[in-house]
C-alpha cells in the first residue's frame, strides 16, 4: 500500500495562502515549509500559522531541507505558475496549482503532459467546483434531472472590482489577461455542469473603458501603496462559444463594467430541466427548474455554511483524492480545454472574427 500524503509546501505566500494552508489541514496534512521568493512575505506568514520548517527562495532550497516534502502548492502570479508546476512535476512532487491554470493552453498542455510522464498529480484550483450548492447541481446533472445541457449562461459581472490595480494583476506579461482569464470560475462551472465538452469555436469581444480610472479598483489584492504598473488588459469580455456537441454557451466578465452590483451565477437549460447557481456576498443559493403534468415544478435551495466559495474544500480534495480518499474534482484535460477556450476567445477580441479552438 502507498504510503498516505501528509508532507506538503505552500509556493507563494500571499492573500490566497490562508485558503490552502486552511484546506490542508483540515484534510490531516502538515505544511511543514513554505517557498516565497519574498522571504520577508514568506516569513511572516510562516510566523502567523506556525509553520516551523522554515522559508525557501526555490524548490532546490525546499527539497534540500525537506527531502520528504511529497506535493506542493503553487499561489504565485499566474506568470510564474507554468515554469514552477514544471519544476515541482520533474522533482517527483505532486501538485495542486491556482487558477488560472498557466497563461496559455500551450503551457497547459506540457504542464499535464509533464505531469502524465512523471506519474504524479496535478489539480487545479477550480474551487467553485468544491462549494456544496455546485455539488448539490452537479449531482442532479448526473441523476439526470437537468437531461442534456442544450446552454448555459456564465456570469461573473463587477462594476467596481479592478484586483491589484498597477499590480502584476493588471499587467498582461504576468496575469495573461483582465477579468475573462481572472474570473474564469462561472466558465469552468459551466463547462464542468455540461460534461466538459470540446470547444469548437468561440467569437468574443473585450473592452477597456474605466481599466486605468483608480475609482474602479477593488477590494481584493490591493497594490502595495504607490504601485506604478501598467493596466494593459481588458476591463470585461462578453463571448459566444459552440462545441463539438452542439452545445452552446455565453459568458460575460468583467472588473469594471455599468452593472447595478457585483454578481456571479451560472444558469442552464437541459432537454429535461433547468438550474441556476448564484453566489451573493459569498451567500451560495441554487434553483432546479421542471415541468411536471403542465405545472411548474421549481424548487430553491440555500447554502448558508458555505463562506468561502470552496476555497478550502478545493485543496482538502487535493490531499483526499491523493490518499484515495475522494475522486479528484479538476483534472489536467479539462484545464487544457478551458485554457483554449481562453485563448481563441482573447484571438477572437483582437481580430474581430469567429476563432476556431
Ligand atoms: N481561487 C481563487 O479564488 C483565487 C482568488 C485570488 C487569486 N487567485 C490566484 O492565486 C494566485 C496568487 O494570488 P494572490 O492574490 O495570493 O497573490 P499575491 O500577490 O497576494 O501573492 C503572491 C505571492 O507569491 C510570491 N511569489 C511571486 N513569484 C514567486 C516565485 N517565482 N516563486 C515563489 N514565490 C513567488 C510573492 O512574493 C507573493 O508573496 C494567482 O494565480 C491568482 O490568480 C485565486
Amino acid at each position: 500500500m502507498q504510503a498516505k500524503v501528509r508532507n506538503v509546501a505552500l509556493i507563494g505566500a500571499g492573500t490566497m495562502a490562508e485558503y490552502h494552508l486552511r484546506g490542508f489541514r483540515s484534510a490531516g496534512a502538515d505544511v511543514l515549509a513554505i517557498v516565497d521568493k519574498n522571504l520577508s512575505a514568506g516569513r511572516a506568514f510562516a510566523a502567523k500559522w506556525f509553520i516551523q520548517g522554515g522559508v525557501y527562495a526555490d524548490l532546490a532550497g525546499l527539497q534540500q531541507a525537506h527531502p520528504n516534502i511529497q506535493a506542493v502548492s503553487v499561489i504565485t502570479p499566474n506568470k510564474f505558475h507554468h515554469p514552477l508546476v514544471l519544476d515541482a512535476l520533474r522533482r517527483g512532487l505532486h501538485v495542486f496549482c491556482e487558477k488560472p491554470p498557466a497563461l496559455t493552453a500551450a503551457q497547459t498542455i506540457e504542464m499535464a503532459e509533464v505531469a502524465c510522464a512523471a506519474g504524479k498529480t496535478l489539480q487545479f484550483d477550480l474551487n467553485n467546483r468544491a462549494r456544496l450548492d455546485a455539488q448539490f447541481i452537479k449531482k442532479r446533472i448526473l441523476a439526470g434531472e437537468i437531461g442534456r445541457i442544450n446552454s448555459a449562461q456564465a456570469v461573473w459581472m463587477r462594476r467596481t472590482g479592478i484586483p491589484g490595480f498597477g499590480s502584476w494583476f493588471t499587467s498582461k506579461a504576468m496575469a495573461g489577461g483582465g477579468p475573462l482569464i481572472d474570473l474564469l470560475h462561472m466558465i469552468d462551472l459551466a463547462l464542468w455542469f455540461m460534461g466538459y465538452p470540446e470547444p469548437e469555436f468561440v467569437l468574443a469581444q473585450t473592452f477597456a473603458d474605466f481599466i486605468n480610472d483608480p475609482d474602479f479598483s477593488g477590494s481584493w489584492g490591493k497594490a502595495a501603496a504607490g504601485a506604478r504598473g501598467r493596466n494593459d488588459v481588458e476591463a470585461a469580455c462578453h463571448g459566444f462559444v459552440r462545441f463539438k456537441t452542439g452545445q452552446v454557451l455565453s459568458f460575460h466578465n468583467s472588473w469594471a463594467e455599468m452593472v447595478k452590483a457585483e454578481d456571479t451565477y451560472v444558469t442552464l437549460q437541459g432537454s429535461a430541466g433547468g438550474a441556476h447557481i448564484r453566489s451573493v456576498n459569498e451567500l451560495n443559493s441554487c434553483e432546479l427548474y421542471a415541468e411536471k403534468e403542465g405545472v411548474s415544478h421549481d424548487q430553491s435551495f440555500r447554502f448558508q455554511n458555505d463562506l468561502d466559495m470552496g476555497r478550502t474544500r478545493a485543496p482538502a480534495n487535493f490531499i483526499a483524492a491523493l490518499n484515495g480518499e475522494a475522486e479528484p474534482l479538476t483534472r489536467p484535460d479539462e484545464a487544457v480545454k478551458l485554457m483554449k477556450l481562453i485563448d481563441a476567445a482573447y484571438q477572437s477580441a483582437a481580430e474581430g472574427r469567429p476563432v476556431n479552438c
